[in-house]
């Protein structure tokens, strides 16, 4: 798929106030400054799209954008900030947690994990809650340019394992780089593919 149109919809903190659930929906998760709104942004060839910033907690709303006028991608505040005040990060996780479990047209959450660390609290415990809520995901590696090439098979690798301890199965999972747009066209096939299962609610 080619992303010809990207434009931004709507941002608000309510479920209900969303754009009608007519289009298939893809989310982007992850801890604040793992990349989230730079890969949207590498995805959709537009820098200016979602706002990034070096400093983490820049997305504070859900955020829609309209791609192709055909689907829908969103960009979500990131958890895990420890310098975010703890009632911000509350309210923030509170409307993204029902964001995710009530939005019915959404098709599956991007995980976006740092490729350099392992596997972290943070997202044990978010990756636990999806799959508790039965929320389908993907695990999508990001900032592949700044790890030593050598080291990105052990690091893959090491990552699985410890899933392994958890989940019988692993979720699908990608290697990215905004940077260098490495595996964009991997992700919009995925899109592309998944959108295929997409029946729009009956209003
Ligand atoms: P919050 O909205 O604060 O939760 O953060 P976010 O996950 O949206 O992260 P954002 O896209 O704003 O990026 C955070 C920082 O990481 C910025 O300084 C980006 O330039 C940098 N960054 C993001 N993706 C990449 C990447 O693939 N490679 C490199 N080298 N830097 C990246
Ligand atoms: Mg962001």
């Amino acid at each position: 798929m080619k992303v010809k149109t990207a434009e931004f919809v709507i941002s608000n903190t309510r479920v209900d106030m969303c754009p009608k659930p007519l289009l298939p929906e893809y989310a982007f998760i992850g801890r604040s400054n793992v990349g989230k709104s730079s890969l949207i942004n590498s995805l959709c060839n537009n820098k200016k799209l979602a706002k990034t910033s070096s400093t983490p907690g820049k997305t504070q709303l859900i955020n829609h954008f309209i791609i192709n006028d055909e689907w829908y991608l969103v960009d979500l505040p990131g958890y895990g900030f420890t310098k975010t005040p703890v009632a911000m990060k509350e309210k923030w996780m509170n409307f993204t947690r029902n964001y995710l479990r009530h939005r019915e047209n959404l098709m599956c959450v991007f995980v976006l994990l740092d490729s350099r660390h392992n596997l972290l609290k943070a997202d044990d415990e978010f990756m636990e809650w999806l799959g508790e809520n039965g929320i389908p995901f993907v695990m999508v590696f990001t900032k592949m340019d700044k790890l030593d090439p050598r080291d990105v098979e052990g690091n893959i690798k090491a990552y699985q394992e410890k899933m392994s301890e958890k989940w019988s199965f692993l979720p699908q999972h990608f290697l990215t780089s905004s940077e260098k747009k490495t595996g964009n066209e991997e992700l919009l096939a995925f899109i592309e593919e998944t959108s295929k299962g997409f029946t729009p609610v009956n209003e």
